[in-house]
């Protein structure tokens, strides 16, 4: 049974509590991060921890904790949760808090409720191009809110656009604006290959500040072999892509090989995303 831990206690999960006043249950008004841990070692715990701090800043809830504070709570958290698994998946929770009555402004005096705990995640994919699961992806206008770079709790955007997906048989949903320019995935960021090139689009409102995302960008920058572009991407260079990838803490870099219906490249997965994901994997636990 995994522990969870609930303002400043650690029980099992299945009698973790909170009141239905709570704001994250009334309003989805809260901060999350997923930070995955690999055999114990952490893969961009600082950066998911300075994101998150940047989350709660941007909603005006306080940060009940130092980034060292976090840090130490979280690992201790996962070496009290080794019986369920070697790689581990850490979802960290805050909401604004639970208030006497449901009603809309901030509210004062209320004390963040601060939830987490570890559930099982999969070995990483081999860094093998012929036997790496595929990805096969719908794409749909992206009709979630103007802050999509805040880690909201309040996925219910997200939540209707990965259904798309599901419901069609896909794994995921691809975004794109009014414009045409893909943002990410519904619970993912994107990146495209064209003639060598790795390409994502660049970081605003519009997409979530991946965590992964960001370790593939600065490994692929330091180790200097690959050529990579943060930029506008629209959807025709996607259906004209190579390779096409979608990345997440969980999913590390997934290849996709079919969009609507259609194969990607050469419906293969690419030699890009093979070298891509050597290097990200070589470098990942020092983010
Ligand atoms: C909407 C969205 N974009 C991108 C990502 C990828 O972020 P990260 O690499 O930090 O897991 C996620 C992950 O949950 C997400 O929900």
């Amino acid at each position: 049974m995994s522990i969870a831990y609930l303002n400043g206690e650690y029980l099992p999960l299945a009698e973790a509590r909170i009141s239905p006043l709570d704001r994250g249950f009334l309003f989805g008004d809260g901060i999350y991060e997923v930070i995955p841990y690999y055999g114990g070692k952490s893969v961009g715990l600082m950066p998911h921890l300075n994101r998150m701090a940047d989350g709660l800043a941007a909603i005006e809830i306080k940060n009940s904790n130092t980034i060292e504070g976090w840090k130490e709570l979280l690992d201790d958290l996962v070496a009290r949760n080794s019986d369920i698994g070697e790689n581990l998946g850490v979802y960290v929770h805050i909401s604004r808090g639970t208030d006497v009555k449901r009603y809309h402004p901030y509210p004062e005096g209320v004390e963040p409720t601060v939830f987490c705990f570890c559930f099982a995640i999969k070995d990483p994919e081999p860094v093998d191009r012929t036997k790496v699961t595929q990805y096969s992806l719908v794409s749909t206008e992206d009709l979630r809110w103007q802050r999509c770079h805040i880690k909201s709790t309040a996925l219910l955007g997200n939540v209707m656009h990965f259904q798309e997906g599901y419901s069609t048989g896909s794994d995921e949903a691809l975004l794109y604006n009014a414009n045409n320019e893909v943002t990410e995935g519904s619970s993912c960021n994107a990146f495209i290959v064209k003639d060598g090139v790795i390409i994502t689009p660049i970081q605003d409102n519009q997409i979530l500040p991946g965590i992964t995302r960001r370790i593939i960008i600065d490994s692929i920058k330091a180790d200097g072999s690959l050529k990579i572009e943060e930029r506008t991407v629209t959807m025709d260079e996607v259906r004209n892509a190579d390779e096409l990838w979608i990345t997440s803490s969980s999913k590390e870099i997934a290849p996709v090989t079919k969009l609507d219906g259609k194969p990607v490249g050469n419906g293969e997965v690419g030699e890009i995303w093979e070298k891509a994901f050597a290097i990200y994997s070589a470098s990942k636990f020092d983010y």
